[in-house]
C-alpha cells in the first residue's frame, strides 16, 4: 500500500485505464497482475444518508425439545440451557404410551418396568413416568448401583468442575423413596456427583430440590435416577440447570456471547415455520408458553417434526431480546398455517389472543396481562415496537383479509407499532398498508451477490424492506463456506447502500446443534460444551458498526461490477472518535489493486495510527470452519501505516475487506498544507 500524489482527476482516470488495458493484456498473456480498482467516496455530509440502527439484526428461530427431527436445536439443547431433554415424559403429545426418547432404564426387566399414564398433577402436561421396581426387599437384591431411569441430555450434558447445578423434579410414590441422584459419564460411570433425596411420605406430588456440586468434568454426561428399593414412583417434571446462566435468566453463556458480539439492531422471533405450523393446531401460541415451566402444556412442531416443552417461550423471547439490548420483533401466527386457515370472518380469537400478547409485552403492571408478566418478575413493560403477521404467508387465499384485521386492530391499540407484511414490495408498491414488508432469499452464491443491486430501484416512499432471511444455500454453502459468506456481504453492502429503501436484515438460521443438522448452513455451530462461527457468522461482524452510522457516496470505476462491489460509512467509537471505513467484496478469483481516494475532508484529517485493515478470505472459496479448526476463516487485523486520502490497497480474491481509517478531529497542519479548522464532520 502507498499513497497516491493528488494528481488532476483527468490523469489519474487515464492511468486508471491504461491499467486496466495492461490487465487484460498481461492476463490474456497468463501472467499475473493486480486489476487496479478506482474508488471514489465522497466524505461531505451534504450527499451522505443515516442508516437506520436496526439495519443489521437476527432472526432466531427456536427449536425446543426433540425426540424425532428438529430444526437444529437452537433454544433447548441450545441456548436454553435446560440440560434435561424431554423433562415432562410428554414428547409423544397427550398419549399413553408417551414418548420418553432419549430417557432410558437402569436394570433389566426382572428388575424395573417403566411406563407413562396421565397421573401428573398438572393439568395442561397429563403425562407422568411410572417406574416399578421389582428388586429389593423381599425379592432378589437389586443391583449394587441400583435401578432405575437416566437422561442423556441433548446428545449428552455438559457438565464442569466447580460449577452447580440445579436439580427440580416431581415425585410421588405409596410407600417412601429412598432415591440417589447423580451425574455421571455416558456410560454411568464415572461418578461427577451425587446426592440423596430420602422422604417417608410422598403418596401427593412433591416438588424435589437438590443442588449438584461437581467434582469432574464431562460433555457428555447423563442424570440417573436410581434406588434399591422396591415399589412403584412415578416421575415428572425433571429439570436440570447450570446455575451459571447469563444473569440467571437460563440462556447458556457461550451462546448468548456469541450473540452479543453481533451488536443485533434488532431480534425477530419465534420463526419461521414454527410460527405458522403445518397445520394451525400445531402452531406456536405464545399463551401456552409462560408461567411456571412445569405447567407449560408444550407442543407438536410439526414443521420440524419434534415436540416442544416451550421452556424457551414469549416471555423469555422478550427477555433475551432485552438482554441483548435489541429491538424484539415478534412474528405471529394470523390465522394461516402450511396447509389450513382460519376465514377472516372467524379470525378475531387470533386477534385477541395476539392483542393480549402485546399487552403482556407492554402494558402495565396494573392491566391484566401486564400484571402477569409483572407476576414473573418484569414489572416494567419490554420494548416492543415491531410485529410481523405470519411468516411467507402471502397469497395465502385468508392472508391479506385477516391481515388488515390485525393491522386495524393493532393500530388502533398500539399506534407506535410497526407492523411488517409478508408481501413483498421491492418491485411495485403494496396494495395494503405496512409499515415493512418482508423480504426473503436462499440461493447459490452468485445470485445471492447479484442481488446486491435489487433494492436500486425499489420504492423510496412507503412501506419499507425487512430482508428477514437471507443466506446463500446448495452446494455453495457447504456446511458454511468462505464464499457464501463474501457472497452474503455483497448482497449486505448492496443492502447498506441501499438504507433508505432498506431498514433491517438478517441471516438465517442463527444455530445449529451440529448433532441435528436439519436445515444447513447456519451462523453459529455448537454442541454441548463448544461453540464456534461460521465464515457467516465473522461477515456479520464488518457489518456491527453500520447500525445507526453514516453512509457516504461511493462509486468503484472498474469494469469487474460482477465480482466487486464497495461501500463507506463514518461510525464513532464507544470513545467518540470518528472513523471512515470502507468495505469491499471481491467475489473474482484475482486480487484487485483500490485505488482510493476520498473528498471532503479537511486536510490531514486521517491519521495512520490507529487505522486498521480487517479481512475475511482464505486458500480456498469453499473452505469452512469446524471443530477441529473453528479458527480457519476468522476476520484478520493489521495496522495500516501509510493512510491518506488518495491509497492503494491490495484486496485478495474471494474476500471482504474493511478498512477502518480514523479521522482526526483535530487534524495537525504540516508544511505547506492550507490552514485547516477544527473539523466539525
Ligand atoms: O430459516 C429457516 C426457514 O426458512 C424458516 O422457518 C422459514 O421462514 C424459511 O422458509
Amino acid at each position: 500500500m502507498g499513497s497516491i500524489t493528488p494528481w488532476p482527476r483527468i490523469l489519474f482516470l487515464i492511468f486508471i485505464a491504461l491499467s486496466a488495458f495492461y490487465f487484460h493484456q498481461s492476463s490474456a498473456d497468463g501472467t499475473e497482475a493486480d486489476q487496479p480498482v478506482a474508488l471514489y467516496v465522497n466524505a461531505s455530509e451534504s450527499s451522505a444518508k443515516k442508516i437506520p440502527k436496526t439495519l443489521f439484526g437476527i432472526f432466531f428461530e427456536v427449536s425446543l425439545i426433540s425426540t424425532l427431527e428438529e430444526i437444529n436445536h437452537a433454544g433447548a439443547g441450545g441456548l436454553w440451557a435446560e440440560l434435561v431433554s424431554n423433562r415432562g415424559f410428554e414428547a409423544g403429545g397427550p398419549n399413553v404410551p408417551s414418548n420418553i426418547d432419549p430417557w432410558s432404564f437402569i436394570g433389566n426387566e426382572s428388575s424395573v418396568i417403566v411406563s407413562t399414564d396421565r397421573s401428573s398433577s398438572f393439568e395442561r402436561n397429563k403425562i407422568a413416568l411410572r417406574m416399578e421396581v421389582l428388586c429389593g426387599e423381599g425379592s432378589k437384591a437389586c443391583p449394587a448401583g441400583g435401578v432405575g431411569i437416566y437422561n442423556p441430555g441433548f446428545w449428552g450434558m455438559n457438565i464442569e468442575q466447580g460449577k452447580t447445578y440445579k436439580l427440580v423434579f416431581y415425585v410421588r410414590s405409596s410407600g417412601p423413596i429412598n432415591l440417589s441422584v447423580s451425574l455421571t459419564g455416558s456410560t454411568g460411570s464415572p461418578t461427577l456427583a451425587t446426592t440423596s433425596i430420602v422422604a417417608s411420605e410422598v403418596s401427593n406430588w412433591t416438588k424435589m430440590e437438590a443442588t449438584l456440586q461437581v467434582k469432574g468434568s464431562d460433555a457428555k454426561a447423563r442424570l440417573q435416577l436410581t434406588t434399591t428399593r422396591k415399589g412403584v414412583i412415578w416421575f415428572d417434571q425433571v429439570s436440570l440447570m447450570p446455575t451459571d446462566t447469563y444473569k440467571g435468566h437460563g440462556f447458556r453463556n457461550d451462546l448468548f456471547a456469541m450473540l452479543k458480539d453481533l451488536k443485533p439492531g434488532f431480534m425477530r422471533f419465534p420463526g419461521g415455520c414454527f410460527v405458522e405450523g403445518d397445520w394451525l393446531r400445531n402452531a406456536f401460541r405464545w399463551k401456552e408458553t409462560i408461567g411456571p415451566w412445569e405447567e407449560r402444556p408444550g407442543h407438536f412442531g410439526d414443521v420440524w417434526h419434534y415436540w416442544t416443552d416451550d421452556g424457551f417461550g414469549h416471555f423469555e423471547f422478550l427477555q433475551l431480546a432485552e438482554d441483548l439490548g435489541t429491538a424484539p420483533i415478534w412474528v405471529f401466527n394470523n390465522g394461516v398455517s402450511h396447509n389450513d386457515e382460519v376465514e377472516t370472518s372467524s379470525v378475531l380469537p387470533f386477534i385477541q389472543e395476539i392483542l393480549d400478547g402485546l399487552e403482556f409485552a407492554r402494558g402495565d403492571a396494573h392491566s391484566k396481562w401486564g400484571s402477569v408478566r409483572a407476576a414473573l418478575g418484569h414489572p416494567e413493560p419490554f420494548d416492543l415496537k415491531y410485529v410481523a403477521v405470519g411468516n411467507e404467508d402471502c397469497g395465502k387465499k385468508y392472508y391479506l383479509g385477516n391481515y388488515l384485521r390485525f393491522y386495524n386492530a393493532i393500530k388502533r391499540a398500539y399506534p407506535d407499532i410497526k407492523i411488517i407484511s409478508n408481501c413483498d414490495g421491492s418491485s411495485k408498491p403494496l396494495d395494503h398498508p405496512a409499515d415493512f414488508y418482508d423480504y426473503h432469499i436462499y440461493s447459490s452464491a452468485s445470485t445471492v451477490f447479484g442481488t446486491a443491486q435489487k433494492f436500486d430501484k425499489a420504492p423510496r416512499s412507503g412501506p419499507k424492506a425487512f430482508v428477514s432471511e437471507y443466506a446463500v444455500t446448495g452446494d455453495d454453502a457447504g456446511k458454511g463456506s468462505l464464499i457464501a459468506a463474501i457472497a452474503e456481504a455483497g448482497f449486505l453492502i448492496g443492502l447498506e447502500k441501499n438504507c433508505d429503501a432498506v431498514e433491517m436484515a438478517s441471516y438465517a438460521p442463527l444455530f445449529v446443534n451440529t448433532n441435528d443438522r436439519t436445515w444447513n448452513p447456519d451462523a453459529i455451530v455448537f454442541d454441548s460444551s463448544k461453540v464456534y462461527g461460521t465464515p457467516s457468522y465473522w461477515m456479520q461482524h464488518f457489518f456491527r458498526e453500520s447500525n445507526g452510522a453514516t453512509l457516504l457516496d461511493s462509486s468503484l470505476r472498474s469494469n469487474l461490477e460482477n465480482s466487486l462491489i464497495a461501500s463507506a460509512i463514518t461510525w464513532k467509537d464507544s470513545d467518540s472518535r470518528k472513523h471512515l471505513r470502507i468495505k469491499v467484496v471481491n467475489f473474482g478469483s484475482n486480487n484487485v489493486t483500490l485505488q482510493i481516494s476520498v473528498d471532503g475532508l479537511e486536510v490531514n484529517s486521517l491519521q495512520s495510527s490507529g487505522s486498521t485493515k480487517v479481512v475475511l478470505t482464505s486458500g480456498n472459496p469453499k473452505d469452512e470452519n469446524s471443530f477441529q479448526t473453528p479458527n480457519k476463516i476468522v476476520p484478520i487485523k493489521s495496522q495500516l501505516d501509510e493512510v491518506s486520502e488518495e491509497m492503494d490497497v491490495v484486496v485478495s480474491p474471494h474476500s471482504l475487506t474493511s478498512i477502518d481509517l480514523l479521522i482526526n478531529s483535530n487534524p495537525i497542519r504540516t508544511m505547506g498544507s492550507n490552514s485547516v479548522d477544527v473539523s466539525s464532520y
